[in-house]
């Protein structure tokens, strides 16, 4: 009972949308008429206001990471930690408050990782920022630290369940970016930085 109520907890954690608060707050347009559409902190940039972009940046990471803290802290297994944090990054993705329509979960599995495995979380948290850096490209550079991130927790810890837990999350992850696949291949995805169209 315990655990399925701290899974229903943290799909509902996760299910708080950032963007639209943000949004909200700083008096800005719905995050999903413009733009990719996508309600993320990339997404809430292009309105131009920064505060806001890092408002969703901030939110949507601290819930994934305070949804591993407390499961931590409640004394859960490593295994219920895991499926917590596939919980909480459900709710990101299809969350209940936006008619199961989310974000693409960058964010938030940069807040999973970075609590579940400090040392994994910057590693792929620094392979998002590089390729971010080098491309200008947001969703190249969550696909490059999705897809980086199994493979650098095997080399960390070998085959754990954490490790399919961190395989599970890329694979969504990258699952949830198909269009920016698209819109890369076809040279068509706006840069960090370049406002709403
Ligand atoms: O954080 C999501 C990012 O990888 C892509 O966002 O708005 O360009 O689809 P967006």
């Amino acid at each position: 009972m315990q655990n399925a109520l701290a899974l229903i907890a943290a799909y509902l954690l996760g299910s708080v949308p950032f963007a639209m608060i943000s949004s909200k707050v700083f008096g800005l347009a719905d995050p999903r008429t413009y733009g990719s559409g996508n309600p993320g902190a990339t997404n809430v940039l292009r309105s131009g206001n920064k505060k806001a972009a890092l408002m969703t940046l901030i939110g949507d990471a601290l819930k994934g990471a305070v949804a591993v803290i407390v499961a931590r802290q409640m004394g859960f297994s490593d295994t219920m930690i895991g499926l917590v944090a596939l919980a909480v990054f459900v709710g990101h993705l299809y969350p209940i408050f936006l008619k199961f329509k989310g974000g693409k979960g960058v964010a938030t599995a940069a807040g999973v990782l970075l609590a579940l495995d400090p040392v994994l979380g910057l590693a792929v948290a620094g392979t998002w920022l590089l390729v971010a850096y080098v491309s200008r490209y947001s969703s190249l550079a969550a696909l490059v630290a999705a897809a980086a991130a199994p493979v650098i927790a095997v080399l960390m810890h070998g085959a754990t369940n954490q490790t399919l837990v961190v395989g599970v999350l890329g694979m969504a992850l990258i699952g949830k970016h198909w269009q920016n696949i698209q819109r890369l291949m076809a040279g068509q995805e706006s840069k960090i930085g370049s406002k709403k169209k």
